[in-house]
């Protein structure tokens, strides 16, 4: 695991951007790019809209898989992970609409798992962490799922993620996630993380020396190839401990 402490949320957002945008053009004839939602990768996905628009970056042969969605919701809602990826990327680059993979709010897993085969390993996988260390909907537990399962969601993710409705009620209580075991399956993981609120859980990952299903973050040190782009608000004093 490679960890590069950035400045801000910006710089973090410019690097992992231009790590997608390297990869599609050493790829050009076909990239799979794993994408994940929440707060963190928006400022991700603005830098790649940047660098379409200004003819940087070439998205028509640029297949995508989505880490995640919840159940119960529909893909046109404007809280689904569905609409989330749309508004904030891929309606605003040149996708092909038939290129674009999320799990489905009905929870087939069985469907996704088939997709993920048929696409086959990602070039690159980007990640983001929950307060508690789940990463996709991995929540921790005493074991994990390898594979696309149904998950039901910690109290303190619903909590989380509240911010985005409108009300605590309405967040989903189940997910549709990728499995440890579909999220490893990339040439290059790149963990993004910001904000003071992920100090603890940064502090734990950058200390943690044992794989454990109780930190699922954990389970990225069984990836040779990880960066973890990380801003100075997260990292907070760890360089000093
Ligand atoms: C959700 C997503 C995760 C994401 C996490 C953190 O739970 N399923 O993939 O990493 O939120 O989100 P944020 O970046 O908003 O802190």
């Amino acid at each position: 695991m490679k960890w590069q402490v950035c400045k801000d949320y910006d710089s973090i957002s410019q690097k992992a951007a231009e790590l997608i945008r390297d990869t599609l053009i050493d790829n050009n004839i076909r990239s799979v790019i794993g994408f994940a939602t929440g707060s963190t990768p928006i400022g991700t996905y603005r830098k790649l809209i940047e660098m379409y628009e200004s003819k940087e970056c070439d998205f028509s042969n640029m297949i995508s898989v989505n880490l995640d969605e919840y159940i119960g919701i529909s893909q046109d809602d404007a809280q689904s992970y569905y609409h989330f990826m749309h508004e904030n990327l891929f309606d605003h680059i040149n996708i092909q609409e038939e290129n674009i993979h999320l799990p489905k709010p009905d929870g087939n897993t069985k469907d996704y798992n088939a997709v993920l085969d048929t696409v086959g390993r990602r070039n690159i996988q980007i990640l983001g962490i929950g307060n508690n260390g789940h990463i996709a909907f991995n929540e921790p537990n005493e074991y994990l799922n390898a594979r696309t399962s149904i998950i039901d969601l910690d109290e303190s993710t619903i909590q989380a993620n509240a911010r985005f409705f409108e009300k605590e009620e309405d967040v989903p209580k189940q997910a549709i996630s990728m499995g440890i075991g579909d999220i490893l399956n990339a040439d290059l993981i790149i963990l993004l993380i910001s904000g003071k609120k992920k100090q603890q859980a940064t502090q734990r990952l950058y200390h943690e020396k044992k794989i454990t299903t109780r930190f699922p973050a954990s389970l990225l040190f069984a990836h040779p190839n990880v960066v973890v782009l990380v801003d100075e608000d997260a990292f907070g004093t760890i360089a000093n401990d």
